[in-house]
């Protein structure tokens, strides 16, 4: 094929716009090719590896031979922009806006309250509008599905699902049968009930909106396929070649010409789904000159069945594979199709639908990744692969010797994939297989298995094959396993002889990768027991030896039982609002949410690019403690675009010096890396392509220091920040320690916790010509402080650096300090070259180097009174700083001052350290150090409960805090609500009861456990530093009678802009539309305290208050002169009288500041209460769990809006279940981060939430200490998810209280599955031995 024949010019349409590029870069994504050559910037850059779904877009495909578009959600991310010839593309904002109509997805989840960052939004958006287009009536399986592979940090899903449920069919056909006016509350509606909306809310949950405004959904409306596509299939047909700078791109129409071009082009890439090759070529490094996509050639499309099975082309995708197998399973005998249905099952589990939707079955076999969930299945099948090369076709059986080592096979390198055969299976042939993976969905395996085994007549086994991914660095085949039990029957021997044969066949070295080592080899036993059981299940009508296993048993078999989520939110609304109009206390939607579901909020990258803008990108440090011997940039340096190289030789050694409490760590490093992921210098180029390369290829040589990673090993070298140890102590502990009934002495440890804000760390610095004037535009929640420290870097007066945040796609604490790591530089770079600098950080790049919530270690000792009361207690802390002192101070008082939680404690000494180690400097998180300091105290409780032998309600109860008790820190609570909150969660939850029929499920069930937890929390609002607890606004009132706001607060999702507004149309008495902030400025709002403690409404709420009541003050007589008047004519009176119409209020709290050093002062204005009650229910045999049921009862006063605190409190809920079950940082010993994206480090999905969650605000308590009587609630209910952490524990009990292992055990947070599975003491964990080595490969910090 010449490249004369070829067609060079990209056609694609993207929201019905034709797109012609004569020139496409093949090494453009589509998401790059949207977002900075179309400037459609409502797709989202997340992460860039197909993991969060923030990129997803519709893409549509005309099938010519059925007549109509096939339409995919896809992410952007992945797909390569040369993969688009001839498709059409529709972005989010394609579907609708808020200046035309919104859609109904885009309307339904901003009047939900789904959205709150916004920065997930638009990739829900399109997930949902896909499957909308794609089938009429969905099912609440099929948007189970959809959402796979979208990930939101905010909240916590329950919101989204329920705005969503509504398009379901279930929903639509209620809503047609009960009452066209009921709403999304379904029976429980009072139209439905027929109690009518006057009645009192007191007893029947809320309802945050009402379904009833939603515009119906209407499928003719959606727009049309653009006829040009449909038309002709010309585009189809096109041979492509594409050119750039570094990359050519073959697109081939028929099997010849594909195998022409590999025979010509050996090292050529083929790339189907681009799914493995994308991550390769974006994070691994990897250039592949020539790249082939056989997306045209018919053969390697095609399923076709055969006298022996199914022929399945290489280059079918996930989706249709599944919809093929689907198929021919309801077309042929169920014993033919056993291997199919696994493969079905397996699907469900591999990635998310997006990946599914072009991720090819050839592309899993030739990538040949050790944890691959299809080679399994096709080895222990034996499928038949069939390649060509131009000279040759040959049939290869996958076998154990199909790969030959990591990631390479058999395969020569002229050779394509053509298709794979697979079999059908025979009457008494039965097949299996299983996947255990940290999160359930879109998660690579830990181990996975596929049994395929066949018996004889008299059920002998006559032959076996067993397969595992996870278990080596390729596929493996269990070969000796299988040998032996072949002619024996299936029974208890048969197992124990699998088990011993795997135990030695698959022995995985101590220190192999991917760690896990003890729990990877159980889990190859115990998913074969699983299949062991679930066959002999099968078998037994016609088998009688089974053995020794019971109904019991039964549980061994399949996951957890499926339902729809349920949810209830109980809250009152006001019954007398002091008008009309005001809308304190109502649940109005976020004020973006609408525009951050169109794609129109416009995040920091979004912003437009200058004429003259520059790139900038970092060169961070890949050793973690090691002197700097060169930096050599000249190759860099050569490459055409870069502009300049800077590095600590560029400042002042003074002016290189930062830090947030202590200047402690340097902008550029000079001489000693102290950590990975420090910055050692940044390229600035002219486009952030250049930028990435050119940084990489700065050439850095190191000479080795010795690194201090774990808290143990600090401990160790004494490696302490200064003003180690901190103590607090309070009572006479020693009298409380002799006269004590009982001592339980004990360690405890928790991790840390990566903040995975969706939006990764981004700035733009834009100087002024003039006087050094410079903007920056940034993602961060401190802006203040960030703009001090460019000011001292740049030598340059404060007021002239003006920090603008408009919205911040969520930071939780993560963008608080750790913004000046990439904020600095790239001021820096702007003010150096006067131009324009950005630099939106890789997701990588931002969780290597910007720290995460310190993991904490602590021992104890306990003294407690025969009846269960604590006396005493003396604890000692260690928190792991990382390499600066940061915010490790203040993260380590809140653990001292929370590690009592709820709980009176007369006699108390607390001890803390910060270690100082080699690992990124760890952070302030949502809770600062308190939900390590509470979890704590729950686990003492609970040894407490089993040295007793009481139930922890009874524990806890006793020793809750009461009205007047004084805390540690000498602070009296007053308007105590704990035992309120207590007693209500009891009795909503129901918790007696159900713990009865946790008893009884426990009896029946042998391999799956349940276990429930009710506890408090009471969290300390306010900041410990007098200074910080100030708040400002600035209020301009305009002619027309339009108010713009500004106040101390950054949006980042919380809702903070909401109800600074709702404040404002209280006080000011009109309508919030006539209310509009724009965005957060220093310019407008000076010397800002950080938006973190969870303190932002109570102080800018207070500031905004009392600007608004200065601006009434002032138009009070132009009231009383025209008291009928409209608030435009007194605003013109007003001005007509020249009355100034702005104003700026403040406000500080009068009564908080304390001294840890001297346990003395008052460290916080008042408590936010809450106790939440879990029951969860866990996979004895794989470490799985599910959380079945969570109430939460909350006391945020008298809330200003309770659909945003209810998020608040979802969302809080759902990220503190990831801190404590499934979140891990990986760490090599040398201090690598091993997860660092999407792939690899897990926060919750959608299928993680409580299948039932219901929240309920604590009503008639008002708090005196705030605005309007609220509370605080953004970090409060975080620490209530530890209620999941310890039903897990329980459960556990219960299965070694069976097995007869030991109830004092530990469990460490979090709780992953390989923890539960370990702690679920066995006869398989007891045939698997801890083998010790001093060379792991990961390690816990
Ligand atoms: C977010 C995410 C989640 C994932 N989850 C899972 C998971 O749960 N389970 C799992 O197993 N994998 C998973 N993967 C890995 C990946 O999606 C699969 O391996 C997928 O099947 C690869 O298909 P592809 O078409 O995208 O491959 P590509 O990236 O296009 O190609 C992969 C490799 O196969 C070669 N190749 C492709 N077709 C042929 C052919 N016809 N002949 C010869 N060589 C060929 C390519 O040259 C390349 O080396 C995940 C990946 C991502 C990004
Ligand atoms: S940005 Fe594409 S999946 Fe995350
Ligand atoms: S709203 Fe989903 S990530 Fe913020």
């Amino acid at each position: 094929m010449s490249v004369n024949e070829s067609s060079s010019k990209l056609i694609f349409f993207v929201n019905g716009k034709k797109i012609e590029d004569e020139n496409p870069d093949p090494e453009w994504t589509l998401l790059y090719y949207l977002r900075k050559k179309l400037d459609l910037c409502g797709t989202k850059l997340g992460c860039a590896d197909g993991g969060c779904g923030a990129c997803t877009v519709m893409v549509s495909i005309y099938d010519h031979t059925d007549k109509k578009p096939l339409h995919l959600a896809v992410n952007a991310c992945l797909a390569p922009v040369c993969s688009m010839h001839g498709l059409a593309v529709t972005t989010v904002e394609g579907i609708g806006s808020t200046t035309t109509r919104l859609h109904p997805v885009q309307e339904r989840i901003a009047k939900s309250h789904g959205s709150q960052c916004g920065f997930c939004t638009p990739g829900i958006v399109m997930s949902m509008y896909t499957l909308l287009r794609s089938m009429r009536k969905p099912s609440y399986s099929d948007l189970e599905v959809a959402f796979q592979g979208n990930l939101c940090r905010c909240t916590g899903y329950r919101p989204i699902i329920e705005g969503y449920k509504t398009f379901i069919e279930d929903w639509e056909s209620n809503r047609t049968q009960n009452n066209s006016n009921a709403c999304g509350m379904g029976e429980k509606c009072c139209k439905v009930t027929g109690s009518g909306c006057t009645e009192k809310l007191d007893d029947k949950p809320g309802n945050t909106f009402n379904a009833k405004d939603f515009i119906p959904y209407d499928p003719s409306q959606e727009p049309i396929f653009p006829p040009e596509l449909a038309l002709t299939s010309k585009y189809n047909e096109e041979r492509l070649v594409f050119k750039g700078a570094n990359v050519t791109w073959y697109r081939p129409t028929s099997l010849n010409e594909l195998l022409q071009l590999k025979n010509e082009h050996k090292n050529a890439k083929i790339v189907t789904g681009n799914t493995e090759v994308g991550v390769e070529v974006k994070f691994k490094n990897c250039l592949y000159p020539i790249i082939i996509m056989p997306a045209q050639v018919e053969e390697l499309k095609e399923i076709q069945i055969t006298d022996t099975g199914v022929t399945v082309g290489a280059s079918v995708t996930l989706t249709d594979l599944e919809n093929s197998m689907k198929n021919v399973i309801r077309c042929f005998p169920i014993h033919k199709t056993r291997i199919y249905k696994e493969i079905v099952d397996m699907l469900y589990w591999f990635a998310g639908k997006q990946i599914r939707n072009v991720a090819s079955v050839g592309g899993n076999i030739m990538t040949g990744s050790p944890i691959s969930d299809l080679n399994p299945i096709f080895m222990a099948a034996g499928v038949v692969l069939n390649f060509k090369s131009v000279k040759s076709s040959r049939k290869v059986v996958m076998d154990e010797s199909f790969f030959t080592s990591y990631r390479k096979n058999m395969a020569l390198p002229e050779e394509v994939l053509v298709s794979i055969d697979l079999p059908f299976t025979e009457e008494n042939q039965y097949f299996k297989a299983y996947k255990q993976a940290k999160r359930r969905e879109d998660d690579i395996a830990i181990v996975n298995m596929a049994l395929n085994v066949k018996f004889t007549e008299n059920n002998k086994i006559s032959s076996m094959k067993l397969s595992f991914g996870g278990m080596g660095p390729v596929t493996m085949m269990a070969i000796n396993s299988c040998r032996q039990i072949v002619g024996k029957q299936w029974n208890d021997d048969l197992l124990h002889k699998v088990y011993s044969g795997l135990l030695s066949e698959l022995n995985l070295d101590p220190s192999a990768p991917g760690g896990m080592i003890r729990y990877r080899q159980s889990l190859t036993l115990s998913l074969f027991f699983k299949a062991f059981v679930q066959i002999s299940d099968e078998l037994s009508a016609n088998f009688s030896d089974r053995g020794t296993l019971d109904d019991r048993d039964k549980s061994a078999i399949g996951g957890f039982e499926h339902s729809i989520q349920k949810s209830s939110q109980y809250f009152n609304i006001p019954i007398n609002p002091q008008s009309p109009i005001d809308p304190v206390g109502y649940p109005i939607p976020h004020v973006s949410a609408a525009k951050q579901a169109t794609g129109e909020a416009v995040f920091c990258d979004d912003m437009p690019l200058m004429n003259n803008e520059l790139f900038l990108a970092l060169v961070q440090s890949t050793r973690a403690h090691a002197n700097i011997l060169s930096i050599d940039p000249s190759e860099a340096l050569s490459m055409a675009g870069v502009v300049k190289f800077f590095s600590a030789s560029d400042l002042d050694p003074q002016k290189n010096i930062f830090g947030i409490v202590v200047r402690d760590e340097e902008i550029f490093v000079s001489k000693t890396v102290t950590s990975q992921g420090q910055i050692i210098g940044a390229i600035v180029a002219k486009d952030q392509a250049i930028a990435q390369k050119a940084a990489k290829a700065v050439k850095i040589s190191y000479e080795d220091l010795k690194p201090i990673i774990t808290i143990e090993d600090a401990i160790k070298s004494k490696s302490y920040f200064p003003g180690c140890p901190k103590t607090i102590i309070k009572g006479d502990v020693d009298a409380a320690f002799k006269n004590a009934d009982h001592i339980i002495e004990n360690e405890f440890r928790m991790g840390g916790q990566e903040h995975f804000y969706l939006e990764t760390q981004t700035s733009r610095a834009v100087p002024k010509k003039e006087d050094n004037e410079m903007e920056i535009f940034c993602s961060l929640q401190h802006p203040t402080e960030m703009g001090k420290i460019i000011s001292n870097v740049l030598g340059i007066p404060i007021n002239r650096i003006n920090m603008r945040v408009k919205r911040v796609g969520g930071g939780f604490g993560g963008k608080e300090s750790r913004s000046m790591l990439l904020v600095v530089p790239v001021a820096l770079a702007a003010h150096k070259l006067q131009q324009p600098v950005r630099c939106m950080l890789d997701r990588d790049e931002d969780m290597i180097m910007t720290g995460n919530r310190h993991p904490f270690y602590f021992k104890y000792k306990i003294a407690v009174k025969d009846n269960g009361k604590i006396d005493g207690a003396i604890i000692e802390m260690y928190n792991n700083g990382g390499y600066c002192y940061d915010l490790s101070a203040a993260v380590l008082e809140r653990a001292m001052l929370h590690c009592e939680n709820a709980y009176y404690i007369p006699n108390l000494k607390i001890v803390g350290y910060m270690c100082k180690t080699n690992l990124p400097s760890n952070t302030v998180f949502r809770g600062s150090g308190s939900p390590q300091g509470m979890l704590l105290a729950e686990n003492y409780i609970r040894d407490i409960a089993v040295k007793l032998n009481m139930d922890p309600i009874d524990v806890t109860y006793l020793n809750l805090y009461e009205e007047g008790q004084t805390t540690h820190y000498n602070q009296t609570l007053t308007h105590c609500t704990l035992k309120r909150c207590w007693e209500e969660c009891l009795m909503k939850s129901d918790y007696v009861q159900r713990k009865e029929k946790i008893e009884q499920y426990n009896k029946d069930n042998k391999w799956k456990k349940r276990g429930i937890c009710i506890l408090p929390t009471k969290f300390g609002v306010a900041f410990t530093v007098k200074a910080l607890n100030q708040g400002g606004a600035l209020i301009h009132v305009y002619t027309d009678g339009s108010v713009l706001l500004t106040h101390g607060g950054i949006e980042m999702g919380q809702g903070l802009h909401t109800k600074m507004i709702q404040i404002a149309s209280r006080v000011l008495n009109i309508e919030t539309s006539k209310i509009y902030i724009s965005e957060t400025a220093t310019d407008k709002v000076p010397n800002t305290s950080p938006t973190a403690a969870s303190v932002s409404s109570d102080l800018n709420g207070m500031a905004v208050l009392n600007a608004c009541t200065i601006i009434m003050e002032r138009l009070t007589p132009y009231i009383k002169e025209n008291p009928t008047g409209k608030w435009e004519d007194w605003i013109l009176s007003a001005y007509s009288n020249c009355t100034s119409l702005s104003a700026v209020g403040y406000y500080y709290h009068p009564h908080t500041g304390y001294d840890l050093d001297t346990n003395i002062g008052i460290p916080y204005n008042y408590y936010t209460y809450g106790v939440g009650c879990s029951e969860v229910e866990i996979n004895c045999l794989t470490g799985d769990h599910r959380v079945l049921r969570t109430d939460i009862v909350m006391d945020v006063g008298e809330s200003l809006n309770p659909a945003i605190d209810i998020g608040q409190i979802e969302g809080a809920f759902v990220q503190g279940y990831g801190l404590y079950t499934m979140e891990e940082l990986i760490y090599s010993p040398t201090g690598t981060l091993y997860s660092r994206g999407p792939g690899s480090y897990k926060i919750p999905g959608f299928n993680d939430i409580p299948k039932e969650l219901n929240v309920s605000l604590l009503r008639g308590a008002p708090n005196p200490r705030a605005i309007y009587s609220s509370k605080a609630v953004g970090e409060p209910p975080l620490f209530l998810a530890a209620s999941v952490f310890f039903a897990i524990k329980n459960a556990i009990s219960m299965y070694r209280k069976q097995n007869n292992a030991s109830l004092d055990f530990n469990l460490s947070s979090p709780a992953t599955v390989e923890k539960i599975r370990l702690a679920c003491e066995d006869h398989i964990t007891e045939m698997v031995k801890e083998q010790k080595t001093s060379t792991p490969w990961n390690i816990i910090p």
